[in-house]
């Protein structure tokens, strides 16, 4: 038996950086995991594999649609469907290995096997009990099932069976229409399928701007996705090679059928906390399966803590990261601290969608004054000549005072950009900090000062 300042279980972006960040501030320090990498969903079958197949696809993408408009002749690009799984496996190799070394460098124990807690101050691991003062639960989550729908990972997949297909699949019929489903659905939409989105609602990407929602659903219509909107799947009837998609459209009640060579189910994900035996020490769970905890990440019992995915809020890596360090320092007695207001949201199609703090229709909503800066990437040199310039940058500040409240941007590097807009409104600056702070040009990041200066006195180049 071992003891430990810190037991932290799970390794995933919220567990590892919790880890790493409690063995900096001198604390002795341990990660259970179960699986045979560290690095969780994000990096063995979430964020840095569905990237990865992201950036191959995009530039098969880009050399279909671009090269020829710049004088740059090549055949069409053939693609190799083992090879990219190939370059998406040492992607991810080298990243959760990466975390191995950071886990050695910080002399982090590396407790392999499921963890449980059988007791408060306890974590037990195979047949060993291990001693702990705090106890941090960063176990994740996993995908929804939806009645009907059963899964095989090979037909009917979710987002870990859609990364690894044996082979590219003609037809996809996607159910959900929000950050998976449009992902991945993109993949394979470039790789040649022909896929059908069936949502539920009557929008894509709930939640997000209106604006932004109807752009993007324009602009992936284009580019040749499906869309069935308004639609609850019933069921799904699955051979070895095909699945029927059965769905009932809301308006009118008909039932209807789809048939395609995979369906990839995306209607959201849940808490992980399966095998931990919560329930035994009375760690109270809120209605929807989460961990509950209070604004210090502190579980109801004594020394145990919770975040990432396995609590409430944006399932989101960068979220779970930021409570991992939080909460080592709260643990280290320190004041950890996350600003919920401030956590950028990104999805990696092409043209990328970010978003940060308010949308209007939430503004409209608490009746705030409230004033919009909109800016097309048509009026931006670079985008343009990069064939880019779909989309537009829009910031919205408060009517009196000028203060940004959000930021929602469609179109290149949008994932990049966002984080002006997220430093900004860390410092509680307003649109005209943005409007008066020098761009370099070309860039795209001049679309978001022009956003800005929308906000007062009017853009300069719309
Ligand atoms: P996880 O990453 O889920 O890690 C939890 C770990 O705990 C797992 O490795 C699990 O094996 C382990 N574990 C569970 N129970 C036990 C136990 N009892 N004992 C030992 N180990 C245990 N987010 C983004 O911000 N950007 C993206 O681009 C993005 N892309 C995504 C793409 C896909 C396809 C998916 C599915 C998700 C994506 N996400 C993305 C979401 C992101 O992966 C999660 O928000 C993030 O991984 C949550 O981190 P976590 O540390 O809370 O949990
Ligand atoms: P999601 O919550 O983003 O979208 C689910 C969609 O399915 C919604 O549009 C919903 O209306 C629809 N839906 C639900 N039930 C349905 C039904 N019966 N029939 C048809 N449609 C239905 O969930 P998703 O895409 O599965 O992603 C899960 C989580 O993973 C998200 O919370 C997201 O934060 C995270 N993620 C983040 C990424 C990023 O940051 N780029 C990438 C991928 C995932």
């Amino acid at each position: 038996m071992a003891s430990y300042d810190v037991i932290v279980i799970g390794s995933g972006p919220g567990g590892y950086v919790c880890a790493i960040r409690c063995a900096q501030l001198g604390l002795k320090t341990a990660c259970v995991e179960g699986r045979e990498t560290l690095g969780g969903t994000c990096l063995n079958v979430g964020c840095i594999p569905s990237k990865a197949l992201l950036h191959a696809t995009e530039m098969v993408h880009e050399a279909e649609e671009n090269f020829g408009k710049m004088g740059i002749g090549v055949a069409k690009p053939k693609v190799d469907w083992k090879q990219m799984l190939a370059y998406k496996g040492e992607t991810i190799e080298a990243n959760t290995k990466g975390i191995e070394f950071l886990f050695k460098k910080n002399k982090i124990d590396w407790l392999k096997g499921w963890g449980s807690i059988p007791e408060p101050g306890k974590v037990k691991v195979g047949d060993e009990v291990h001693e702990a003062k705090n106890i941090v639960i960063a176990t994740g989550s996993e995908a929804s099932s939806l009645p009907g729908v059963e899964v095989d990972e090979k037909v009917v997949v979710t987002s870990t069976g859609a990364l690894e297909l044996g082979k590219i699949p003609k037809t996809m019929v996607v159910i959900g229409a929000g950050v998976i489903g449009l992902e991945l659905g993109s993949v394979y939409n470039r790789l040649g399928a022909e896929v059908t989105v069936v949502e539920f609602l009557d929008v894509i990407t709930p939640g997000m701007d209106a604006e932004v929602q109807k752009t993007f659903q324009r602009i992936l219509k284009k580019q040749g996705l499906n869309f069935v909107m308004g639609a609850a799947v019933q069921k799904t009837e699955a051979t070895k090679t095909k699945a029927k998609v059965t769905y009932k459209l809301r308006k009118d009640d008909t039932e209807h059928v789809l048939e395609a060579d995979t369906v990839l189910v995306a209607t959201g994900r849940k808490p992980y906390t399966d095998g931990l035996g919560l329930e035994a020490i009375g760690v109270t769970m809120t209605d929807r399966g989460q961990v509950q905890t209070d604004a210090h990440w502190r579980t109801n019992v004594n020394g145990i803590y919770a975040i990432g995915d396995a609590i409430t809020g944006p399932m989101l890596a960068h979220k779970a990261e930021d409570e991992g360090m939080a909460v080592a320092e709260t643990i280290a007695g320190q004041a950890g601290h996350v600003n919920y207001g401030v956590i950028p949201g990104v999805i990696y199609t092409h043209p990328e969608v970010a978003n940060v703090g308010q949308t209007e229709e939430q503004l409209k909503e608490e009746g705030r004054a409230y004033k919009v800066g909109k800016f097309s990437f048509m009026g931006n040199g670079r985008a343009k000549a990069n064939h880019a310039a779909d989309g537009f940058v829009k910031i919205l500040a408060d009517k009196e005072t000028d203060r940004i409240l959000g930021a929602h941007i469609i179109g290149p590097m949008a994932g990049d950009l966002i984080h002006e807009v997220c430093v900004a409104m860390e410092f509680g600056a307003a649109a005209e900090d943005l409007a008066r702070t020098c761009h370099a040009h070309p860039t795209y990041s001049e679309a978001v000062r022009e956003a800005a200066l929308a906000c007062g006195d009017g853009p300069i180049h719309s």
